[in-house]
């Protein structure tokens, strides 16, 4: 993990070693998904690395969700109760003033299959997704320099931001269940905005910052 990358990510608690970094992959083609639940890899598999995700915008911190606990569901939930001394940290770096936590599972959220359905609809939002992994696992899939889908296998203890304007999308792993924070700086906006935003300012900053940066790289 580069210094840079800390700097990046206005940070003074280090992101994860690379080691700790989730697993993720280059997906089959979208016509070849029969399950969106299952992995969906490519044959052979085409691994992506921790500096592959943290090019397309990606910070990832590994945090310690066993010593400290957290309500199944809070809206919100005041991220001032914060114990967790590396959480608190990273509330006051960031500016996160809004917290929530929903645990999405079919016996904790109403039309489970309609909004597991909705989440995998690709979109931008108008500000970073923030999401603390506190139980369970899932999928969050982004769109790489040459729009092709890479999917970041998500579980207990990972904290991962996505940047504003990234086209991504989210699902439930086969397991059904994944329990999250949701962090966010200000009035909480969870908006989705479906592709095509090619005009949107959220995405136009997106592009600049982090594609044509990618283009000139290779
Ligand atoms: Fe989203």
């Amino acid at each position: 993990m580069s210094e840079e990358a800390n700097k990046k990510a206005k940070t003074a608690l280090p992101q994860a070693p690379d080691e700790e970094w989730p697993e993720a992959w280059m997906m089959c083609d979208d016509d070849k998904i029969e399950d969106q639940k299952k992995e969906n890899r490519q044959d052979p598999n085409a691994k992506i690395t921790a500096a592959d995700m943290r090019k397309l915008g990606i910070s990832f911190w590994k945090m310690d969700a066993d010593t400290f606990t957290y309500p199944v569901k809070a809206v919100p939930w005041d991220p001032k109760d914060a114990v967790d001394p590396r959480l608190s940290q990273l509330r006051d770096d960031r500016g996160y003033s809004y917290a929530d936590i929903i645990t999405i599972h079919p016996d904790h959220l109403p039309g489970f299959d309609a909004k597991i359905k909705a989440f995998f609809e690709e979109h931008i939002h108008d500000a970073e997704e923030i999401r603390y992994i506190l139980d369970g696992s899932g999928y969050f899939d982004v769109r790489d320099p040459n729009d092709k889908w890479v999917r970041v296998h998500i579980k207990k203890g990972d904290l991962m931001t996505l940047p504003e304007g990234i086209y991504h999308r989210f699902t439930c792993d086969e397991t059904d269940y994944i329990k999250a924070m949701r962090l966010f700086k200000g009035q909480p906006v969870w908006t989705p905005f479906n592709r095509p935003q090619e005009e949107h300012p959220s995405r136009k900053a997106y592009v600049t910052e982090f594609m044509e940066e990618k283009k000139t790289d290779e």
